[in-house]
């Protein structure tokens, strides 16, 4: 089992927040409104990885 990052954990939970309308924005809203769950994971640990 590979570690979760903090950061994806926060990006995925902020993905599942604005899929829900729990986190309200309406561009992000749009965007994730038909993301899986497996995508949602896949989209975090991509841009947790990435350099910051
Ligand atoms: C697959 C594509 C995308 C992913 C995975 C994604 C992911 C995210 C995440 C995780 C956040 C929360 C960041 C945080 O809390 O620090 C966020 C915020 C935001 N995203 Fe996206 N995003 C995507 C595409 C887009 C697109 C296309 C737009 C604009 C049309 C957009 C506009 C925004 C804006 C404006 C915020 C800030 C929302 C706020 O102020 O609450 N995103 N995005």
């Amino acid at each position: 089992m590979r570690a979760v990052l903090p950061i994806e954990a926060y990006l995925y939970n902020q993905l599942k927040a604005f899929r829900a309308g729990r986190r309200p924005h309406q561009d992000m809203r749009y965007m994730s409104r038909h993301m899986s769950e497996d995508e949602m994971k896949s989209l975090s640990a991509y841009y947790a990885q990435l350099p910051r």
